[in-house]
């Protein structure tokens, strides 16, 4: 097997060769969704389970598409339609679910480490869709696949991560993910945005958006949590698009090749302006494209790739 993991709970515990043998085998994957048929038959016979606790359309989506691209058989639970709202523990759903022997488990979750306490209850793979503010690991190896295929590597380039640092998992996976194969990596927010320590994971926290973007090769912004706001996290949407929206008189400041990442779903007029979300420098839908071969990575390497080798 090329990887000897049951689950992906994250990027921190990955080491750079797992890294980059995701990386090259969704680079292999992409070619699929370019067929007319797009359909390999290599996960025939494996059942896929999405259990996701909270809203989602890439994320489910592409991993529903990538599980049925490979033939696996993919089922998507509602949790609004679930035992769960009916009290069920995670750890009864789990006994249940694996019950019925499916081979994976795509878990997203509003508390962090969720997917790890999923993955000591089943022996089927487990794959972390984004818990709490912890990690979206495939979110991660999807930018770095979108930026190793836009710039030719990931060694070297500078990555500036604008937003709401403190509750991002988005935020968490990339500095891993960056960090290890290479980059350096700056990350701007409102003070109550940032949390201390963050350089702790290996980055560099700027004092302001400006000085975070003027040198960078990739400028992700963050999806602002607007159903947050009544937390008061910054005085308004307005105020915080004046300070950290990046629009066009903002990329002005920024290098004339950078490129523009944002993890979706977009609030527009409030972290992007319409105009740079829609821009030539968004690379925005090329990273839901590459989501699709990212997660048909992670299911070959998990479930599949054991059988030849
Ligand atoms: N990027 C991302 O996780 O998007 P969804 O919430 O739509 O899955």
């Amino acid at each position: 097997m090329k990887t000897k993991r049951k689950d992906l709970l994250g990027i921190e515990n990955l080491t750079v060769d797992e890294i980059e043998l995701l990386l090259s085998t969704a680079e292999s994957f992409k070619e699929v969704s370019a067929r007319e048929i797009k359909k390999v038959p290599t996960l025939r016979g494996k059942t896929v389970i999405n259990l996701f606790y909270e809203p989602s359309t890439r994320t489910r989506t592409s991993f529903e598409i990538a599980a049925k691209r490979m033939s696996a058989d993919a089922v998507n639970i509602s949790i609004a339609s679930s035992s769960a709202v009916k009290g069920e523990t995670l750890k009864d759903t789990a006994r249940n679910l694996e019950a019925m022997k499916p081979d994976a488990i795509v878990i997203r979750h509003s508390s962090a480490g969720t997917p790890e306490m999923l993955s000591r209850y089943v022996g089927c793979s487990v794959i972390n869709a984004g818990d709490g503010a912890h990690e979206h690991p495939s979110q991660a190896l999807l930018d770095l696949l979108t930026v190793k295929e836009r710039l030719g590597r990931i060694e070297g380039v500078r990555l500036a991560i604008v937003g709401d640092i403190a509750h991002s998992r988005v935020a968490r996976s990339n500095i891993y993910g960056f960090t290890k194969l290479g980059a350096s990596v700056t990350v701007a927010g409102p003070p109550t945005m940032m949390p201390p320590g963050i350089e702790r994971l290996g980055c560099r926290a700027a004092a302001n958006m400006t000085d975070a973007i003027k040198d960078a090769d990739v400028i992700m912004m963050l999806r602002i949590q607007l159903e947050r706001q009544d937390e008061a996290f910054f005085p308004s949407a307005r105020e915080y698009s004046r300070l950290y929206g990046l629009d066009a008189d903002k990329l002005r400041t920024a290098k004339k090749d950078v490129i523009i990442l944002h993890p979706g779903p977009v609030n527009r007029g409030v972290e992007i302006s319409p105009d740079v979300a829609d821009g030539p420098y968004s690379l925005i839908l090329d990273q839901v494209t590459n989501g699709v071969a990212v997660r048909m990575a992670i299911f070959y390497l998990l479930l599949g790739a054991s059988r030849e080798t």
